[in-house]
């Protein structure tokens, strides 16, 4: 049996974007692990692993949900190279989380067991985990070929509500500062919104940068809700929060910050098909191919 090594394509040749994809993945663990031997990972280092574990996988999560849509928007199937990657060092991370939280509980797997039971915000991360698993376990290509795409593709839909349960997981522990779990769902929202409007709307510059535009009002209003309902801070002082420049950028802003990144893609490759550039001929696919929703 040949073993295939992660940063090579199909055909066994070097693939410079999984290599890339690959050492995006892992500087966040070496940076963790790096700190926590250095001694400089805080106070409580097992407390922040734990913290940026679950932070990354988040993260992590977000860019292999992007792909799909960025994918969409500039035809570069390449993109899809990278997406398994990227789903299973997501789960990595929360394995490694979940680890830190058992090692927190000294290694008591009875107090883990009754926590997890006992506490919302513990047995929704754990149903996240659980679906993480499950398509982690099923995205060999063993494991496609034996389910047949269609059923493989309706399993794997599940990264959507377990990446949402991943987050209001997060948002339910953060307590007071929530500002990067709003960033978080405001983009989910944003690359959700972009496989609906797939079959509607032409992904084209205008109408990504007017669902940027949107993306900021709703991102604000989500997070006015969230102080609202779990804090009492009125939600009106908390908008009124994204027009103060001393209390500036809020999370609604950096979400559309971010989310700038689909109409300038969109641009970009407008530009290099316009210039037909091999590259950019070679490499672009209908937007409608790849197995994955
Ligand atoms: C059995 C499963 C899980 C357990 C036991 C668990 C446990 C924990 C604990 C104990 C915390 C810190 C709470 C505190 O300090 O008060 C936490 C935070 C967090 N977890 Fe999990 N978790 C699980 C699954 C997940 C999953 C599946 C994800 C992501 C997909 C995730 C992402 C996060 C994030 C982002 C934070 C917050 C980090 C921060 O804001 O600093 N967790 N988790």
């Amino acid at each position: 049996m040949q073993f295939a090594l992660p940063w090579n394509d199909r055909l066994g040749r070097f693939a410079p974007l999984k290599a890339l994809a690959l050492a995006g993945v892992i500087a966040p663990g070496l940076w963790i692990g790096g700190h926590w031997l250095n001694g400089t990972l805080g106070a409580k280092p097992l407390e922040v692993a734990l913290h940026e574990t679950g932070l990354w996988a988040i993260r992590i999560l977000l860019v292999a949900l992007a792909i799909t849509p960025f994918r969409l928007i500039t035809g570069w199937g390449k993109l899809l190279q990278i997406r398994r990657i990227l789903g299973v060092s997501a789960l990595v991370y929360v394995l490694i989380h979940l680890t830190l939280y058992v090692i927190q509980q000294k290694y008591d797997l009875y107090v883990v067991a009754r926590e997890i039971v006992l506490r919302f915000y513990l047995t929704i991360g754990f149903v996240s985990l659980a679906a993480m698993l499950a398509l982690g376990l099923t995205s060999t290509d063993g494991a496609i070929r034996r389910m047949g795409a269609a059923r493989w593709q309706k399993l794997h839909r599940l990264v959507y509500p377990l990446a949402a349960l991943g987050i209001f997981h997060a948002f339910l522990q953060a307590k007071i500062n929530v500002n990067e779990e709003v960033i978080q769902f405001g983009l989910f929202l944003v690359l959700m919104a972009v496989r609906v409007m797939r079959s509607r709307v032409p992904l084209t510059f205008w109408p990504l940068v007017g669902l940027v535009i949107l993306s900021m009002p709703i991102t604000a209003g989500l997070e006015a809700l969230w102080y609202g309902l779990a804090t009492g801070v009125p939600w009106r002082r908390v908008l009124d929060a994204n027009f103060m420049l001393a209390l500036a950028p809020r999370p609604a802003l950096w979400t559309g910050i971010i989310a700038l990144a689909l109409p300038l893609a969109s641009l970009l490759s407008h530009r290099a098909s316009n210039a037909g550039t091999p590259r950019a001929r070679s490499d672009r696919v209908q937007p409608t191919t790849g197995v994955h929703p």
